[in-house]
């Protein structure tokens, strides 16, 4: 959603901040701006659109060292220039970027309007620099501080002002906000990502922080005024890492990175010698590993579907019960938090505010959470009491591919861990270890089938509707392929249990709605046989993702192989062809895969 970038230091700040903008582009947005401070006073650049053309609305000389800039995903009101950031005061000197959502803006409007001030967009960010430019607090600090008591809600904010020109302060409640620092400057920014470039030494602000940041440091503290000593920390993203190298996508980068991506993850987490994992993040010793009686899995969208299926495996190899929910519903139902049960928050952003608030819910009972996150020091991360973090490099493509991957193989190390203190043997958890060891090169082997799953997605391109049906272990393979294609092809695309097909969907099936079933060769693939033959018996097009070796007989269908693995296992490979099939039908469809409408990576309001 909303990035944030900020610059002081000797540089010409607009080329820096359009840089640092057009890394953040993947969180995704639809207007952006900047406000410098230059010689003459703060100028001011706005456009609904993309980065590119705010760096193409920029004056040839925009001169000024201090600056700061942001991308919008419209809230509260559409993507216009009025309402794009930066928002201003009245008189314009007080420049704000907010990311976050002002509950109280409304009623804040109110009153900013009865007191004569004439609000110019529909933005809640506006009513800050209002606030902040009536404060009578003497100092940009204190004025900041009084201003957000008045306010609900989430922020991270960046505050320019014309009258302390030396100066940018910020503030962060519920989104994040990171400081690079580099040689006599510094970098502000919502995600590492817009820094990555210029330093490698960040400071992440906590909740309720604010800070001063001048070209030669920074310094934090409290809304009491209360400085809170931080200390820097190495980051270890690289730019490189960000960069598309030659291929046309990044979804389609980040789905060929899984094999090494994956080795990577699982190297030095695998213990042989007793046969389990190796997972000292979790911050919880044997006999607190054994006291667990319940697992609980918080995620969203594709990362509940994966804790779905992580679920799945904690119970086939620690026989410990557990389930999934989807985080955005979980707080609002005053969920029982039980002293005996895991928590595990699932997300690769760490910045997600349904799984975050969630976390918060459950602690605030009381209870312990671990999460299985990919991006280090995240929120989530950093609100957990422990964890798995899921190395899978930086991950730009909204469609989420490799991230997922790793956290169905967190879950798997989890589960293992969980087993082994319990009565998975050590035949079986050396059985695990080793099919956990084939999966980078059975993921190669899928990659490698690239052209045939090419041809296959062309083919379901032209559907305006299609199902993904699987059975049990199956069905989290099908609810997140049917989530990657209806997120980039915009195509109807629902799952179903197999099972649940003759109890009312099937009657939807005809030659122009084709299904996609997963088939595993597991104890079920006579039934799901069965079921698919009830499909193609009503002209029903089918492609079945099925194991090589698995009899299909006269089956008419398409068919995507994957290579065997352990059945718990299975469903991880399963998933991969659904990356590919959802990539190439997008193309085919010829639209932004990278950046598909309406949605954001990260989605960091509730
Ligand atoms: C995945 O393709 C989606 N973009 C989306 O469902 C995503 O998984 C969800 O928003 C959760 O994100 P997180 O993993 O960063 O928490």
């Amino acid at each position: 959603m909303c990035g944030i970038v900020g610059y002081l230091g000797d540089q010409q700040a607009a080329g820096i901040l359009v840089e640092g903008l057009s890394q953040l582009e993947y969180r995704g947005y639809d207007s952006a701006g900047i406000a410098v401070l230059s010689p003459s006073g703060v100028k001011v650049v706005r456009t609904v659109g993309r980065v590119r053309d705010l760096q193409a609305a920029l004056p040839k000389r925009l001169g000024g060292k201090v600056g700061i800039g942001h991308t919008r995903w419209a809230t509260h009101g559409p993507a216009t220039e009025p309402n794009a950031h930066p928002q201003a005061s009245q008189d314009g000197r007080i420049q704000v970027v907010h990311n976050g959502i002002l509950d109280n803006a409304a009623a804040l409007r109110e009153s900013l309007t009865t007191a004569g001030v004439t609000l110019s967009s529909d933005t809640d960010t506006e009513v800050l620099a209002h606030l902040i430019a009536r404060s009578p607090a003497k100092t940009l600090e204190d004025k900041v501080i009084e201003a957000l008591s008045h306010v609900t809600g989430t922020y991270a904010i960046a505050v320019l002002s014309a009258d302390h020109p030396d100066r940018v302060v910020v503030a962060r409640n519920g989104s994040p906000l990171v400081l690079g620092i580099g040689e006599r400057e510094m970098f502000i920014g919502s995600d590492v990502a817009a820094l990555v470039r210029h330093t490698s030494q960040v400071v992440h602000l906590d909740d309720g922080e604010f800070a001063t940041v001048t070209r030669d440091g920074f310094k934090t503290f409290t809304a009491d005024s209360i400085e809170t000593g931080k200390t820097p920390e190495q980051i270890e993203m690289t730019a490189e890492e960000l960069q598309l190298a030659g291929h046309s996508h990044y979804m389609y980068k980040e789905i060929l990175e899984q094999p090494s991506s994956v080795e990577r993850m699982l190297r030095g987490r695998l213990d042989e010698r007793f046969a389990t994992a190796r997972l000292d993040g979790l911050q919880l010793d044997p006999r607190e590993l054994r006291g667990i009686r319940r697992v609980k899995v918080l995620g969203c969208g594709s990362a509940f579907y994966s804790g779905q299926l992580g679920a799945a495996l904690i119970e086939q190899l620690a026989r410990v019960p557990a389930d999934a929910e989807a985080a955005s519903e979980f707080r609002y139902r005053n969920p029982i938090i039980e002293p005996d049960t895991l928590y595990v928050a699932v997300s690769q952003s760490g910045e997600t505010a349904d799984t975050l608030f969630a976390v918060r819910e459950i602690q605030r009972k009381g209870g312990r959470v671990v999460g299985l996150v990919n991006v280090v020091g995240s929120s989530i991360a950093r609100q957990c009491d422990g964890g798995i973090y899921l190395h899978a490099g930086p991950e730009i493509s909204v469609a989420s591919t490799k991230a997922l991957t790793h956290m169905s193989l967190g879950f798997a190390l989890l589960a293992l861990a969980l087993g082994r203190v319990r009565d998975l043997s050590f035949t079986d958890g050396l059985r695990i270890i080793n099919g956990l060891k084939r999966i980078p090169d059975q993921i190669s082997e899928i990659i490698d089938s690239e052209p045939h799953i090419t041809t296959v997605a062309k083919g379901l391109a032209g559907a305006e509707s299609l199902f993904f049906v699987g059975r049990v272990h199956g069905f989290p393979v099908a609810r997140e392929g049917a989530q990657k294609f209806k997120e980039i092809s915009y195509r109807h695309a629902e799952a179903y249990q197999t099972s649940e097909l003759k109890h009312g969907p099937l009657a939807l099936i005809s030659e122009t709605l084709p299904t996609v079933a997963v088939i595993p060769d597991d104890e079920l693939l006579q039934r799901n046989i069965g079921a698919a033959h009830e499909i193609t018996a009503r002209r029903g097009p089918l492609v079945v993702i099925t194991h090589a070796g698995v009899d299909l007989g006269n089956l008419d269908a398409e068919r995507i192989d994957v290579p065997k693995n352990e059945p718990e296992l299975d469903p991880i490979l399963l998933t991969i062809p659904t990356q590919l099939l959802a990539y190439h039908a997008a193309l085919e469809l010829g639209h932004d895969i990278d950046r598909p409408r309406n949605l954001a990576k990260s989605v960091t309001v509730e």
